[in-house]
């Protein structure tokens, strides 16, 4: 046995003692169906795992299995997703759903990665925890932890599916995030934390804070955006994003204020939003609403749970005066 292969096969056995000892009871753990697990993957795309976790549990209790969801309302979906961010994922996971509630379900990676919504890194998590099929799954933080345990491969796609565990390659992969996640972490890691010290290249070579090397981000465009609050007894005004928007289609917002040019109002707060890389510093405004309103619908504010709103919009419903 040469060294590599020694070393990946010590790797192996710390790495997934650590995992089955101190891993955290996360809500998708509890089965390795296809459904949950799925739904898991798609929610923690771009998605923290302290965000995901309640609305993973409101979307399960409300569509149990593929056949409920299939058969719901696209509307309800995006209800349930509201707040979330990243809403095509919702839109290609109901699309999904009614396509296996036509055909049956997938039962191999390639199968995963033709349905809408996921990508290489998706499938591989899908087929590795539900099929055990043995794929690497490699995102931001296995990215990070692989760099170091290198230090600084150049070929981490090679190196991941080596290191795989070949008969355990779902609790590999959430080993691997887990430990990205946890310990590994950017910036500072945890290594006296770590089940795999000794065996990581760039703890030895002392390069574990300057790996991975970062890529330098474009800066924010900033952007301002003044909306306005319509408020007659407690109902509020609010504009449905058309279907052929391409973000958001047929979420409710706060309407723009330049599209009332002589408004009189009052300012009553204002906050920032990031979506992906423009910055909106974002103007909340009230006023009496004008006798001509744009397409649009009045709601009571306690109807405004049930409803898709971007997440701008429940912020800037939030903001008190
Ligand atoms: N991030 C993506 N998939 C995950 C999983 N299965 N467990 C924890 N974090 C994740």
């Amino acid at each position: 046995m040469n060294a590599a292969r020694l070393n990946y096969r010590i790797l192996r056995i710390r790495l997934l003692a650590w995992f089955d000892e101190s891993h955290r009871d996360l809500p998708w753990r509890r089965s390795h169906d296809f459904y949950p697990v799925w739904l898991s993957e798609i929610m923690l795309q771009q998605t923290r795992v302290e965000a995901v976790i309640p609305y993973y549990e409101r979307f399960l209790a409300l569509f149990p299995d593929i056949a409920t969801l299939a058969g719901a309302p696209e509307h309800d979906v995006l209800a349930l997703w509201s707040g979330l961010g990243y809403y095509s994922r919702a839109r290609n996971l109901h699309r999904a759903a009614k396509r296996i509630a036509e055909e049956g379900l997938p039962a191999t990676y390639e199968a995963v990665l033709a349905l809408p919504g996921v990508g290489v890194y998706t499938a591989a998590a899908i087929a590795s925890i539900s099929f055990n099929q043995p794929y690497a799954a490699l995102d931001g933080n296995v990215n990070r932890v692989l760099s170091r345990l290198t230090n600084g491969s150049a070929d981490i796609q090679g190196s991941a599916q080596a290191l795989l565990h070949p008969r355990r390659p779902g609790d590999f992969n959430q080993a691997m995030m887990e430990l990205g996640a946890l310990v590994c972490v950017p910036k500072i890691p945890r290594c006296e934390q770590c089940p795999l010290e000794k065996n990581c290249g760039a703890r030895l070579a002392g390069t574990e804070r300057e790996l991975p090397v970062r890529v330098k981000k474009t800066p924010a465009r900033r952007l301002a955006l003044d909306l306005v609050r319509f408020v007659i007894d407690e109902r509020i005004f609010l504009v449905r994003r058309s279907e052929e928007e391409r973000r958001l289609a047929g979420f409710w917002e706060l309407p723009e204020r330049h599209l009332f040019p002589r408004l009189r109002g009052t300012l009553e707060g204002a906050f920032t939003h990031q979506i992906v890389n423009d910055r909106f510093e974002v103007s909340v405004w009230k006023a009496p609403p004008p006798a001509a309103l744009p397409e649009g619908r009045w709601f009571d504010r306690d109807e405004l749970g049930a409803i898709p709103l971007t997440t701008m919009a429940r912020k800037a419903l939030a903001v008190q005066s």
